[in-house]
């Protein structure tokens, strides 16, 4: 149970206590943040709301921290960081209760956040080992002068504090997804979880808590955004911001000064059918990529995009499988489970309304209790609706039917956002000239858009992110390059007898 067991020590009566200097604490502010279940719409858990004192204080304890932790054998971080893999999976049931209760994740997936994130700590301790590790030797030539006297040694060093800033969707995964490259790189790492999400990050943490790494090194503040949020962003003491959310990372971006930024924003992931596709395994796609956690994923399809002469067959192919969707709690692990607040079922609701007064066929009835919102294919729609260009992050799919493949593509690249897209055809030429045509970090081919395996590139263009993550990527983005120059003299420079006599041996 979440709370209790190993984990009571993280919770005061009915509030989760902060994590700073290697203990849990509650907040000087004396007031909690309430979290909300997106199914019951009552509030589940309260967090502390930390004060800018206390962002202080873990700002200048994870400075202090990295300073040693960064002379710490590679080795010995590698170790901590499989403990806390370890420790991770061991308790994946409580910490998968919360992502249940917080974020209304479905029961299944909720338990494969916490075990895909536990591999990817175990594969970044890996990965940080052996990359971390090797160095570059570099040897002047004729460029810009024209000797060997120049050797060049050259590593990678920490960057110092990273805050790291995970989303609501995967609380968990997202946020070890940025601790892992971030610890074995030699940095510290302050974390500041979503509202929605909070708990389940606390439980991590304690895992990190338990495999005993240095005090100070990892901290985690909750609270309001209005109070901590631009405080932590803007803080003198972070040398590095690692986001994923919304275009709340734009305004992050803007503010945060000179430092290393990674950044996953939004997409609008379009999905594109040609004639020769197979339609079941367009339809089979269309399902997990447009509606597996409620759609509430960046790398969801958000608009397909079918030639007109397979769109009706393609439409129904889909419809059937609408049909078969499992709609209900996250306890009962049901495919489309309440959206996350009632405001994002408020703003999803006003596309859908926008669509219908402007003419898009409903292929299944709206339906809406609370957060809960049935899913729905819309087809037929226009450019001139919200719907074909704006995110939903909900069960709603808009079709665009096209008359050729430039169209397409004009209609993907048209977008602000260029996360990934797919397209679906057997012609292996074509789609890789339309995957190079595509304005976007991926393309899938053959396949609904996705971040994983976890070791893959994953980066948007435009509005959809500023670097590139993955776990190698990621740990090259925490760390900067170091060089040492040696300068040996010129065989001008007369070194005595031992010198010359080494440079005329050459
Ligand atoms: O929501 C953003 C995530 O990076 C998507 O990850 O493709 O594994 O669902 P995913």
């Amino acid at each position: 149970m979440a709370g209790t067991g190993v984990f009571s020590e993280i919770l005061d009566g009915d509030a989760y206590k902060y994590y700073s200097d290697g203990e849990w604490r509650k907040s000087s502010s004396g007031k909690t943040v309430s979290i909300v279940n997106p199914t019951t719409r009552k509030t589940q858990y309260k967090v502390q709301a930390c004060t800018q004192e206390e962002v202080n204080k873990v700002m200048e304890l994870a400075k202090s921290a990295q300073k040693t932790w960064a002379k710490t054998p590679l080795w010995k971080r590698a170790e901590l960081l499989h403990e806390a893999a370890a420790i991770l999976k061991e308790h994946k049931a409580p910490i998968a209760e919360c992502l249940i209760k917080e974020i209304a994740k479905p029961a299944k997936d909720s338990v494969t956040e916490v075990v895909r994130s536990g591999d990817l700590i175990s594969y970044t301790a890996e990965e940080g080992v052996r990359i971390l590790g090797e160095g570059k030797f570099l040897v002047s030539d004729s460029f810009p002068g024209n000797e060997r006297t120049k050797y060049c040694l050259t590593s990678k060093i920490p960057l110092g504090v990273v805050l790291a800033i995970p989303p609501f969707n995967y609380p968990v995964n997202l946020a070890v997804s940025k601790i892992g490259p971030a610890l074995i790189a030699g940095n510290s790492l302050v974390l500041k979880p979503p509202t929605q999400g909070a708990v389940s990050c606390l439980h991590m943490v304690h895992c990190f808590h338990l495999a005993g790494f240095p005090k100070g090194l990892i901290s985690c503040v909750t609270g309001k955004g209005s109070e901590i949020g631009d405080f932590l962003t803007m803080h003198p003491g972070v040398n590095c911001i690692s986001f994923t959310g919304g275009d709340t990372g734009i305004s992050i971006s803007k503010k945060a000064g000179m430092i290393p930024l990674q950044m996953e924003l939004g997409g609008k992931d379009a999905c594109i059918v040609l004639e020769d596709a197979d339609l079941d395994l367009v339809a089979a796609n269309i399902i997990k990529g447009g509606f597996s956690y409620s759609g509430q994923r960046c790398t969801a399809i958000k608009v397909v995009l079918v030639m007109e002469s397979v769109a009706d067959a393609l439409v129904e192919k889909v419809k059937a499988r609408v049909a078969k969707l499992r709609v209900g709690p996250p306890e009962d692990d049901c495919d489309i489970t309440p959206v996350v607040t009632e405001s994002s079922a408020n703003f999803i609701e006003g596309l859908v309304m926008d669509a219908k007064e402007k003419g898009a066929t409903f292929c299944q009835q709206y339906k809406r209790e609370g957060n809960l919102i049935w899913p729905l294919l819309l087809d037929n729609v226009r450019p001139d609706m919200r719907i074909a260009w704006e995110e939903p992050f909900g069960p709603i799919l808009p079709v665009i039917r096209i008359n050729s493949v430039e169209e397409g593509i004009h209609h993907c690249n048209a977008s602000n956002f260029g996360l990934q897209g797919c397209v679906f055809t057997k012609d292996i030429n074509k789609a890789v000239l339309i995957s190079d045509a595509m304005e976007t970090g991926t393309v899938q081919i053959n396949s609904a858009p996705a971040r994983g395996p976890d070791h893959f590139p994953f980066q948007g263009l435009k509005d959809s992110g500023i670097g590139s993550q993955g776990i190698t990527n990621s740990i090259d983005m925490m760390t900067k390059v170091k060089t040492t120059v040696i300068n040996l003299p010129s065989p001008s420079y007369s070194m005595g007898s031992s010198g010359s006599s080494i440079r005329s041996r050459i």
